[in-house]
């Protein structure tokens, strides 16, 4: 026989011992699953007809013999049929030509896949169904919808007890530190309190309308600690200050002024979810602006920071 031949039985034999092997015949593998028989099935002809083909033309390769009209060039003494082209060939050629101009002028621009794209999708999908879903959800439900967005969010750098680890953040169950008071009346602030540009002069810009000077380090103190302390009634001099210089933008009780000044008594929920949406940037830190957090979770934030300083 001829030695192909019997190369070619050989490799078949082998393979389909492979495959036998591979599929776990010999241990009842297959258990008279008809999709998986089928597969073998397909295996063993793809294997019987892959061994006859390569045969074939191993042995035109081996045995045939050129003719036709050869062609008058001659490149380096190689010469070169005259063979019309194959018209599948032509087809396919063209094909790929047109499709390749329309891959790169349309269709992987305006088609392609982008993962930021689906994630983008996703994230405004789910947001969709989670404002519809707690859309109504108020009160103490929202308290506690707050509670979890600080757990999860804020606490790595206000602590768990929300008072800020030593410094590292603005201590959130009281509404103002005194030294972010003082630095904000000294240098002025620009965080988008008001959700828009508006910022707060220095001390260059604060006059003491009482005295009609500039405000002095002196008042700077006393007032720093009547707003830090929570504008009490026994605090005379600091009251005084405080109307003179703070009053025509904060208003008399500091509860702040629509598109003037924001409330500097209390947390208020506009406030919260400025600083949440904006970012702040103080004398205690720089807090960044929390872009992942969708309106009703800063609504819920800001819920639960009210409750803080309101002591509940
Ligand atoms: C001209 C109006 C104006 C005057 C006068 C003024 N403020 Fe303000 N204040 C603002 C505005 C506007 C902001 C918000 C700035 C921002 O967006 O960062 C602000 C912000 C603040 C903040 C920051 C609040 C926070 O949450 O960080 C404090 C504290 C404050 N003011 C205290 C005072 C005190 C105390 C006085 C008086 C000594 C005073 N302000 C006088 C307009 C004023
Ligand atoms: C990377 C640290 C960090 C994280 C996380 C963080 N904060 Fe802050 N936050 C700060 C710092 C620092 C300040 C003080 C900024 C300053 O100097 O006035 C601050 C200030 C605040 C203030 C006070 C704003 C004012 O007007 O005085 C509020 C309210 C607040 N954060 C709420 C939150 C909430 C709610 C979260 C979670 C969603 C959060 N923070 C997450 C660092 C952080």
């Amino acid at each position: 026989m001829n030695k192909l031949y019997l190369l070619g039985i050989i490799i078949t034999v082998i393979m389909l011992g492979a495959t036998y092997l591979s599929v776990g015949m010999s241990k009842g593998g297959l258990n008279g699953d008809i999709v998986n028989m089928l597969a073998v099935a397909g295996a063993i002809a793809l294997v019987i007809i892959t061994v006859f083909v390569v045969i074939k033309y191993v042995r035109q390769m081996q045995t045939d013999t050129a003719e036709g009209e050869l062609a008058d060039e001659s490149w380096d003494n190689i010469g070169e049929y005259k063979n019309p082209v194959p018209m599948g060939w032509a087809i396919m050629f063209l094909g790929t030509m047109v499709w390749g101009m329309w891959y790169w002028v349309a269709g992987y621009p305006v088609n392609a896949y982008s993962q930021i794209g689906e994630y983008n999708e996703d994230v405004a999908a789910h947001d969709k169904k989670f404002e519809s879903q707690y859309a109504s959800i108020t009160g103490d439900r929202l308290v506690e919808m707050g509670e979890s967005v600080f757990l999860a969010e804020c606490k790595v750098c206000h602590g768990i007890a929300a008072d800020g680890i030593d410094g590292k953040a603005a201590n959130l169950n009281v509404r103002l530190e005194e030294k972010t008071v003082k630095a904000v009346i000294e240098n002025g602030s620009n965080n988008m309190l008001l959700g828009t540009e508006m910022p707060m002069p220095d001390r260059n810009g604060l006059f003491n309308a009482n005295s009609g000077a500039l405000i002095t380090d002196a008042e700077i103190n006393t007032v720093a600690k009547y707003v830090a302390n929570g504008f009490p009634a026994s605090d005379k001099a600091g009251a005084e200050v405080f109307a003179g210089v703070c009053s025509s933008c904060h208003g008399m009780d500091g509860k702040g002024m629509a598109y003037v000044a924001p409330d500097i008594h209390e947390f208020t929920p506009e406030l919260v979810i400025n600083v949440l949406t904006h970012g702040k940037k103080g004398a205690i830190g720089q807090m960044p602006a929390f872009d992942r957090l969708n309106a009703k979770q800063k609504e819920a934030a800001a819920a639960y920071v009210i409750s803080l300083s309101k002591g509940e």
